[in-house]
């Protein structure tokens, strides 16, 4: 039987790459945005649209109500303020929260009450729910929150045969990277082992992966999608310029 997925942010390059992903192994799709360019990406895919604020109660009501028994919930909408502390807003820190955590519980919570059959919640997290970065303090925090949130998700579902993971990228090519300083962008490819920034594809590939029954006993984790980033401490840059084998290496 074909199996639905509710997308969130799926106007946006990662959740477009999701859609695709998953229509590519013949799920249904629905997207969910406020952008009015999700009509058209969904036209695209062949998938539905709802064109709506996630951060609405009344809007999350009806396309729970319309999307009958998915197989997936992937909340992958979110916004990004980069703000130092001393100018983050009641404004910023309240839509950041309302945007990247409450929206996602209230969604999982509604989603996971109609998943009939099992299924499986992705949430797309931040490798700066991981560790802190300059002016990420709101963003860092909602991300933080919705890893561990992930975590008493998959705990209470678990009976019900529903997963819960999280995915967290590290900067991805597309609109969100592009308001990455130059400076914060050369640092980014300096502490990356692969110095690069990821394609929303290779985002993509692994929500689809946690999405399928090859995932199934997989719950409760953060998958870490940035190049080695979070693995790595000192020496990257020594890593990097490395030639392999070392030259010596022969003549041992
Ligand atoms: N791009 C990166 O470098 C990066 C890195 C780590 C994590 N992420 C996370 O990946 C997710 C997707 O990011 P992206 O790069 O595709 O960004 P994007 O800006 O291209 O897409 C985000 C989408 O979310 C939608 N959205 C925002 N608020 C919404 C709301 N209230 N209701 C409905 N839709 C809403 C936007 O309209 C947009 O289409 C985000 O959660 C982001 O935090 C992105």
């Amino acid at each position: 039987m074909t199996k639905t997925a509710i997308v969130t942010g799926g106007a946006g390059d990662i959740g477009k790459a999701i859609a695709r992903g998953l229509r590519e192994i013949d799920w249904d799709v629905a997207l969910v945005d406020v952008a009015e360019t999700v009509h058209e990406t969904a036209a695209d895919l062949g998938a539905r649209a709802f064109c709506c604020d996630i951060t609405d109660r009344t809007a999350r009501a009806e396309v729970v109500a319309t999307v009958s028994s998915p197989g997936a919930l992937v909340n992958c909408a979110g916004i990004v303020r980069l703000t130092p502390v001393p100018d983050v807003s009641e404004a910023e820190w309240r839509q950041t929260m309302e945007t990247n955590l409450y929206a996602p519980f209230f969604l999982s919570q509604e989603v996971a009450r109609s998943m009939t059959d099992g299924g499986a919640i992705v949430n797309i997290a931040s490798v700066s729910g991981l560790r802190a970065g300059f002016g990420r303090m709101s963003y860092g925090v909602s991300k933080a929150a919705l890893i561990h949130m992930t975590k008493q998700f998959a705990l209470e579902l678990a009976p019900r045969g529903i997963t819960c993971n999280a995915i967290a990228p590290g900067p991805v090519e597309g609109d969100m990277a592009r308001a990455h300083p130059p400076d914060q962008v050369a640092d980014y490819l300096k502490t990356i082992p692969q110095a690069r920034y990821a394609k929303a594809k290779e985002i993509a590939d692994a929500v689809v992966f946690l999405c399928t029954p090859a995932a199934g006993h997989i719950s409760g984790q953060c998958i870490a999608v940035d190049g080695g980033w979070t693995a790595a401490g000192v020496g990257v840059a020594a890593a990097q310029n490395q030639t392999w084998p070392p030259p010596d290496l022969a003549t041992r």
